[in-house]
C-alpha cells in the first residue's frame, strides 16, 4: 500500500485494528521496533531507580509534577537531562501565546541536547509547532491531545511526538485506549512521521493495552511502573521454591 502524507481524498485500506502488530511497518523500516517505556515523573530519586532498572527511554515532565518537587525548574530539569544522558526528556512550556511559546521553547531547548518541548495542543501551540520547525529546528511534543484530529493537526504541524491522554479520556466514559489505537491508524495509515506517546496512564492494564494498540511510546508513574514488574504468583512462586529448597536441605541435613 502506497503511503500518502495525509490526504483525506486518497482511500487507504484500512488495518483490521484487533490485530494491529505490536512494531509498526514504520518502525521496522527504521529499525526501531517495540513500544518503548518513559517515566512520568519529575522526582530525581523515582527516575534513577527506574532508569538502574534498564527499561526507561525517557522521561516526561509536566509543571503539576514539578510543582511537587522542592528543587528549582532549572536544578530539576538540568540535574534529569544529565542523568538521561542522550534519552528523551519533556519539559512542558508554560506560555500560552505563540509569539511566547517560541522564545521560552528555545530557551528550554538550549538547556541539554536531550529536552524536547511540551507544547499545550489548540491553535496558539500548532503556530508555535509550526515556528519551532524552522531555523533551529526545536523537538515538539504536543500534550493535552484528546482527539484524532488534535494528533493529525499537531503532526501536520510538524511536531515529533503527540500526547493523547488515555486516563483523562476514560475519566470522561471514552475510550483512550481506543484514541490511541485511531491515532496510530491515522499516522501509519499516511506514514506521518509523529511518535504517539500514550500518556495519562493510570494502571498497568493501560500499558499492556497500548502496546497492542500500538503506541509508539507509553509513559507511565513509577507506582504504574512497579505494578509492570510485579505479579502475585511470583511472589508466591519464589516463596514456595525457598520453602521447598530449606525443607530439602534439612530432610538432608546439609
Ligand atoms: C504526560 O506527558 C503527562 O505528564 C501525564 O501523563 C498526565 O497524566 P495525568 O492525567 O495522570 O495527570
Amino acid at each position: 500500500m502506497s503511503s500518502p502524507k495525509c490526504a483525506f481524498s486518497v482511500v487507504a485500506a484500512k488495518p483490521d485494528l484487533n490485530i494491529l502488530p505490536l512494531y509498526t511497518e514504520k518502525q521496522k523500516e527504521s529499525g526501531d521496533e517495540g513500544m518503548k517505556i518513559f517515566l512520568d515523573s519529575a522526582n530525581f530519586s523515582e527516575i534513577k531507580e527506574a532508569v538502574s532498572w534498564g527499561v526507561i527511554s525517557g522521561v516526561t515532565t509536566n509543571p503539576t509534577l514539578m510543582s511537587r518537587e522542592e528543587a528549582s525548574f532549572e536544578e530539576m530539569a538540568g540535574s534529569i537531562c544529565r542523568l538521561m544522558g542522550n534519552r528523551h526528556v519533556s519539559v512542558e512550556a508554560l506560555s500560552t501565546a505563540a509569539e511566547e511559546m517560541v522564545p521560552e521553547a528555545r530557551r528550554l531547548a538550549a538547556m541539554a541536547p536531550n529536552i524536547a518541548v511540551k507544547i499545550p495542543m489548540g491553535v496558539e501551540g500548532l503556530k508555535a509547532v509550526h515556528e519551532l520547525g524552522s531555523g533551529e529546528k526545536v523537538s515538539c511534543n504536543v500534550t493535552l491531545v484528546f482527539s484524532v484530529n488534535q494528533a493529525l493537526l499537531a503532526a501536520l504541524a510538524g511536531a515529533d511526538y503527540v500526547s493523547p491522554f488515555i486516563g483523562r479520556v476514560d475519566d470522561l466514559g471514552w475510550d483512550g485506549v481506543g484514541l490511541v489505537r485511531e491515532i496510530v491508524e491515522v499516522f501509519d495509515m499516511y506514514d506521518l512521521p509523529t511518535s504517539v506517546i500514550a500518556a495519562s496512564i493510570r494502571h498497568p492494564r493501560h500499558a499492556s493495552e497500548v502496546a497492542a494498540a500500538g503506541a509508539h511510546i507509553a509513559t507511565v508513574p513509577f507506582a504504574v511502573l512497579k505494578q509492570m514488574a510485579a505479579h502475585p504468583l511470583t511472589d508466591i512462586g519464589i516463596e514456595r521454591f525457598l520453602s521447598d529448597w530449606s525443607r530439602f536441605k534439612g530432610e538432608k541435613g546439609r
